[in-house]
C-alpha cells in the first residue's frame, strides 16, 4: 500500500527533542537536552489524596463526559488567579482549558491561520509552536531577538513590509530555547505596534512564575485593553506536565472558535485531572508550591551558570535566565551546533543544537540548548566538564 499523506503533514519533521528524548532512555547519558521538570517538584502526595477522594466521593463526575470549555470550577479559579494575582483578564475575556498549553497555541492557529498567512515569531523559538504553525502551512517569519527579547525596530520593519500577518507569536519570560525576557517597555511598545497594525499577539507564558532572580515583569495580557493579545498558560510547570492540563484565555469571539475546534479535536480536556487541579488549587497551597520549586531551581540555575563560566572557553557566549529551565550557548560565528552536539553524544552528554528552534531548520547555528531542571547537582558538574572538554577540542 501507498500511503498518500496530506501536503500539511509531509512537511513536517518529527521533533528533534523528541526524537532525543528515545536516546535519553538510556540511563548513564547525562542530558541537558529535555524540558522537562524534576519529578521532585510533583506534589504527588497532595495529589494522591485528593485523587483517592475524588473517587470515592465523585466517581462519576470524574469518569463522565464533560464540556469543551472546561470543567467549570477549574475555568473559574483559573481565571481568578490571573485576575487577581496578574492583573490578566477583563470582562471582554473568556477562558478554555486546554489539553496542556500546546493545544492552545494549536487551537489559535487552528482558527486564525489560512494557508499561506504568515506568523511572526522571534528567532530562535520553541519547537511545539514553530511545527504547530508548520502543520496548518503558516508562512513563518523569524524577527531577530537580542539580550532584551524581541527587536521592535526589526518587528516593525516585518510588519510594514509583509502582507497577510495574522499574528505575533512571543514567549515573554524566561524564552524556550533563550531564557531571555522581553522587558517592560518593549511589552508596551510590542502592544503599541499591535495596535497600530491590527495584528493580534499570542502570547505564551507558561514559565513566567519560575522567576529567581531579577524584577517582576508583568504578563503583556495585563496591559492589553484592546483586546488584542491572546493568553496561553499552562499547570505543566508548575504542578505536573503529564496531566496536560493548560488554558487560553482572551478575546470572547476568538475563545468561542477555539471551543467550536476543540470540539472536533479532543471534545474537551481530561475531566479528571481537571478536577484534581481544581481540587489542589482549593485546598492546597500552590503559591506556596511554587516558591519550593523556584529555590530547587535557583540552585541549579545557579551551579549551571557558575561551572559554564569556571569551565567553558571563554569565546561561548551564553544568556543568563532570570527564570524557567533553560540558557543558550553560542559559539563563535561559523561553528556548527549540531556537529557539536554530535561530539557531545561520544561523551554521553545530550543538548539540542541551536537550528531545532530557527524559523529556518537548515542554516547553519552555533547554538545549544541546555536545560537546567532535570540534571541533578552532581550531573551538571560532571555534564558541563565533559561539554567544556568537547568544545575545547572542537574550536581547537
Ligand atoms: C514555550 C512553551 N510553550 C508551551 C509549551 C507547552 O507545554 P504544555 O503543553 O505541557 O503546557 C512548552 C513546553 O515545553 C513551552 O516550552
Amino acid at each position: 500500500m501507498r500511503y498518500d499523506f496530506s501536503d500539511k503533514i509531509s512537511t513536517l519533521k518529527p521533533s528533534a527533542i523528541r526524537e532525543i528524548f528515545k536516546v535519553l532512555e538510556n540511563p548513564d547519558i547525562i542530558s541537558f537536552a529535555g524540558g522537562n521538570p524534576d519529578p521532585e517538584t510533583f506534589p504527588s502526595r497532595e495529589m494522591s489524596i485528593i485523587a483517592k477522594r475524588l473517587f470515592d466521593e465523585n466517581a462519576a463526575a470524574s469518569l463522565q463526559y464533560g464540556i469543551t470549555e472546561g470543567y467549570m470550577p477549574l475555568r473559574t479559579l483559573t481565571a481568578e488567579r490571573l485576575k487577581e494575582k496578574y492583573s490578566v483578564g477583563t470582562e471582554d475575556d473568556s477562558l478554555i482549558i486546554t489539553s496542556g498549553g500546546q493545544q492552545a497555541i494549536d487551537l489559535m492557529t487552528k482558527v486564525m491561520v489560512n494557508e499561506g498567512d504568515v506568523v511572526l515569531c522571534e528567532n530562535p523559538s520553541f519547537i511545539g509552536a514553530l511545527n504547530a504553525f508548520r502543520s496548518f502551512n503558516a508562512r513563518l517569519v523569524g524577527v531577530r531577538s537580542d539580550d532584551g527579547g524581541m527587536d521592535l525596530d526589526a518587528l516593525e520593519h516585518t510588519l510594514k513590509t509583509t502582507k497577510n500577518v495574522k499574528f505575533i507569536y512571543v514567549i515573554p519570560t524566561f524564552q524556550n530555547p533563550s531564557g531571555r525576557t522581553l522587558s517592560l517597555s518593549r511589552r508596551k511598545a510590542l502592544l503599541s505596534l499591535s495596535s497600530k497594525y491590527g495584528v493580534m499577539i499570542l502570547e505564551d507564558n507558561p514559565y513566567f512564575e519560575l522567576r529567581y532572580s531579577g524584577e517582576y515583569v508583568p504578563p503583556i495580557k495585563s496591559l492589553d485593553t484592546e483586546g488584542l493579545v491572546l493568553y496561553a498558560g499552562s499547570y505543566s510547570k508548575i504542578l505536573s506536565p503529564g496531566m496536560r492540563v493548560g488554558f487560553a484565555l482572551g478575546p470572547k469571539p476568538v475563545i468561542d472558535k477555539m471551543v467550536v475546534a476543540k470540539q472536533v479535536s479532543d471534545v474537551h480536556t481530561n475531566q479528571f485531572f481537571c478536577m484534581l487541579v481544581a481540587e489542589y488549587l482549593k485546598t492546597c497551597d500552590l503559591d506556596g508550591h511554587i516558591e519550593e520549586i523556584r529555590s530547587l531551581y535557583r540552585q541549579k540555575r545557579d551551579l549551571m551558570l557558575s561551572e559554564i563560566d569556571r569551565l567553558f572557553d571563554p569565546r561561548v557566549r551564553r544568556t543568563s535566565p532570570d527564570g524557567g529551565l533553560f540558557l543558550w550557548c553560542e559559539l563563535p560565528e561559523g561553528a556548527d551546533g549540531l556537529k557539536l552536539c554530535g561530539m557531545l553524544s561520544e561523551k554521553k552528554v545530550a543538548a539540542v543544537p541551536g537550528s531545532a528552534f530557527m524559523v529556518d531548520e537548515n542554516a547553519p547555528c552555533p547554538a545549544l540548548r541546555l536545560n537546567f531542571s532535570m540534571p541533578s547537582a552532581a550531573q551538571i558538574k560532571k555534564g558541563v566538564a565533559l561539554m567544556s572538554e568537547a568544545i575545547h577540542e572542537y574550536l581547537k
